[in-house]
């Protein structure tokens, strides 16, 4: 359920595309070793977003250049020419970093049997600017007034800005206008992304969403990933609250308030109103240390595939997530249980699980839910916040493991969650997905959960868990 590969490093899912039936993942991979090197496009495909099968390398290191991050578009016209008759070619178009002599520029690749293998384009590179630090190219078809062009979105990564380019044939790029710095800027921005959503499903409500990924200076520590609402024109990304160059963490909108998401874009190739992202489950902080297993060294998994929407919610338009997950059956439900000392709700957590609860605070100050003793959620209800604690899992990590994660979802009479829990890391979904809370959670003893209410009992209005059979994932 959540993709990793067999072996080595892997870090930012690169070339999401949905075609002939299948999404395909590439991946940021290291094809020689457990650490962050030789970086190539791994790849992964999968017909559900949920059960994956890895392929061959897709795109590899060359002894000039690396193969940082990018994206993946069907060139249905063949406005590249490097289609074939009849065939509109995948082309891929990515960072080519040359880690030696610091040096960033674009490149495309092409494929003409459906992405299983890439031929390098010779013109490379096809968007220079001299840069050590221009990468993570996303490109989209734009159609507009003045008619049909491919955008892309690409970061001056230490400037902390976003960079717009149009071009008729993904070989020849021309500036449009860049964005930034504002918003969170204490670190430096990496795999931009730029879409458009419907808000509330209205087709005559549309908004840009601009995802700007940050490495240190995210809400949770280290790397993490903000997003900006706003309109796009054809050349430039207005943001509908003008937002100063820098400001609290708090006063921007985040993706995730985890740890542990990062780098997240979405797919290309799928409709208008159909939008799926899926991120890195870790954090740059840390992940070059975490343990590996000397048999099969592998660090880096993605997080579930999770389907974006705008709902309008308080006044604001707030980006929402919902998971995509496993078929599940039900082990435990429950259902109007009251809760005041810590109360068993099931005795032992399946591996992999689906939690849906509902709480109604009844009065009480709040309450907190322990996982396998491994993380302990908490809400409270003078604060509006809910927390996850990881630190009971930290044993055996890496310095810096251990944390509070908190994300704010205001006084709640009612507060309803859905986490998914997998061996080594658990997202929770609040207040209908507009926040979310990811996190690697290694250590999960096979416990069960626990509630408690805080000052006075909860009313367990709803708590069902699904387990995920071996076969699903
Ligand atoms: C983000 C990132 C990208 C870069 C890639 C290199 O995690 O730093 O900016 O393209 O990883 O692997």
């Amino acid at each position: 359920m959540h993709f990793r590969p067999a072996r080595n490093w892997m870090n930012d899912p690169n070339g999401l595309v949905f075609h002939d039936g299948r999404y395909r993942l590439y991946f940021q991979y290291n094809p020689e070793g457990a650490t962050h090197g030789f970086m190539s496009w791994g790849h992964a495909s999968s017909t559900d977003l949920v059960r994956w099968e890895e392929h061959p390398v897709a795109i590899r290191y060359t002894e000039e250049h690396e193969i940082f991050s990018g994206s993946v578009v069907l060139d249905e016209p063949d406005t590249s020419g490097l289609g074939a008759p009849e065939k509109s070619p995948l082309v891929a178009v990515f960072t080519l970093a040359d880690q030696v002599g610091r040096h960033q520029a674009q490149g495309i690749a092409s494929s003409l049997d459906g992405g299983l293998t890439w031929r390098l384009y010779d013109g490379n590179p096809v968007l220079d600017r001299g840069s050590a630090d221009f990468r993570d190219p996303k490109v989209f078809r734009y159609s507009g007034p003045a008619g049909a062009y491919w955008v892309m979105v690409a970061v001056e990564a230490v400037e902390r800005r976003v960079l717009l380019y149009r071009s008729d044939d993904l070989k020849t790029w021309t500036y449009l206008s860049d964005y930034g710095p504002r918003g969170a800027t204490g670190g430096v921005w990496e795999c931009p992304d730029l879409f458009p959503l419907a808000v509330d499903g209205d087709p005559s409500e549309v908004r840009w969403v601009l995802l700007i990924s940050l490495n240190p200076g995210g809400i949770a520590g280290g790397s993490g990933t903000q997003y900006v609402i706003g309109s796009f024109d054809g050349v430039r990304f207005t943001p509908d609250e003008p937002m100063p160059p820098a400001v609290p963490l708090e006063a921007c909108d985040w993706v995730d308030h985890g740890r542990d998401c990062y780098a997240g874009v979405t797919f290309s190739g799928l409709p208008d109103d159909e939008r799926i992202l899926i991120a890195w489950m870790s954090n740059w902080d840390y992940a070059g240390r975490l343990p590996v297993d000397a048999e099969t060294p592998q660090r880096g998994a993605m997080t579930l595939a999770r389907r974006l929407t705008l709902v309008r919610t308080e006044g604001r338009v707030r980006l929402r997530q919902e998971p995509i997950g496993p078929q599940t059956t039900t082990i435990a439900e429950l259902a109007d249980v009251r809760a005041g000392a810590p109360s068993t709700l099931i005795e032992e957590l399946s591996e992999r699980c689906r939690i849906e609860l509902s709480v109604r605070l009844d009065g009480a100050d709040g309450f907190a839910l322990d996982l396998g003793g491994a993380a302990i959620l908490d809400y409270s209800a003078d604060s509006g916040s809910l927390r996850l604690d990881r630190r009971p899992a930290a044993g055996a990590m890496p310095d810096g493991f251990g944390s509070i994660e908190e994300v704010r979802l205001g006084a709640r009479e009612r507060v309803e969650l859905v986490i998914w829990l997998d061996r080594d890391s658990i997202e929770v979904f609040a207040s209908g997905g507009t926040c979310t809370i990811t996190d690697l959670l290694p250590e999960r003893d096979g416990a069960g959960a626990s509630i408690a209410g805080r000052g006075g009992s909860v009313l367990i209005e709803r708590f069902v868990v699904g387990a995920v059979s071996a076969t699903e994932v």
